[in-house]
């Protein structure tokens, strides 16, 4: 059952932010970073894989993981949850969705307005440059060269140790601290700075949400903690805030 006084919140709210992490994309099918990889990357641990350093000691081991989690990703489809966050976006004018993952997923589901933090599974970068780099030429090599200069070419996403880009950082930044509903779905609310997105906003008077099957460090401060999969959750949100027909 949830709470009748949340939607009239959601309703009424003129600033309203959902930040995503893994667990929105779980039932799609795509793994949680958390979770244990599968099949010929199990002996690895994804935090020793999505690093500068990793990339440096063995950029064709890193290379290879990236293009393996990109046709995991290209093989599934959104959940209810980004669809039901896609339809938020058209019902709330104030609504923002910040995620921390790098599936496209929400993309896909037909969110527009996405500020992703950690970056894009899609987007290649030169490692030298840093800017995108559509094509290259493949003779095998892992990674490929940058035609500019022959640097390799890196996956455009933020490793750990790596800071967010600068305007992505400052706008998440200012729309948590006006947000007056804060939804935190699928986040083991671990990694910053996301995780403090939350706090912040609790801080600044927003109701605080957390949708996500587990207790996290967020748990306590949050105003409604709402226990379950994120999709079934969201879509049921929806249909009591909006009923269909
Ligand atoms: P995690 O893998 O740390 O956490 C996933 C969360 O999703 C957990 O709290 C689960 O309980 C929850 N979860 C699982 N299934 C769910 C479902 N069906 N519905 C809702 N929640 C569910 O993933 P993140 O919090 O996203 O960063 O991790 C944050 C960042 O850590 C990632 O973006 C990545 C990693 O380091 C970088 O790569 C920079």
């Amino acid at each position: 059952m949830l709470p009748g006084g949340l939607i009239d919140l959601l309703k009424d709210a003129t600033e309203v932010v959902a930040l995503t992490g893994a667990g929105v994309s779980a039932e799609s099918g795509v793994p949680t970073f958390r979770d244990a990889q599968t099949g010929l990357w199990s002996r690895y641990r994804a935090e020793d894989l999505a690093t500068p350093a990793a990339f440096q000691r063995d950029p064709a081991l890193v290379w290879n993981w990236y293009a393996w989690r990109r046709s995991l990703v290209e093989g599934v489809k959104p959940n209810p949850a980004h669809l039901a966050l896609a339809t938020l976006e058209q019902r709330l004018p104030g609504f923002h969705l910040i995620t921390q993952n790098v599936d496209g997923l929400h993309f896909r589901a037909g969110s527009r307005k996405v500020l992703a933090l950690h970056g894009d599974l899609f987007l290649t970068l030169c490692s030298a440059e840093k800017t995108p780099v559509e094509t290259w030429r493949d003779d095998g090599e892992a990674p490929p060269r940058c035609p500019r200069c022959d640097a390799p070419l890196r996956p455009g996403v933020v490793w750990f140790g790596e800071t967010l880009p600068q305007d992505v950082l400052s706008k998440v930044l200012a729309l948590s601290a006006v947000s007056q509903v804060f939804l935190s779905i699928g986040t083991s609310a671990l990694v910053q700075p996301a995780a403090s997105l939350a706090r912040m906003a609790y801080e600044s008077g927003a109701v605080v949400v957390e949708i996500n099957p587990e207790a996290t460090p967020l748990s306590d401060i949050a105003h409604f903690v709402l226990r379950g999969p994120a999709g079934e959750i969201i879509p049921a949100l929806l249909e009591i805030a909006w009923p269909a027909g």
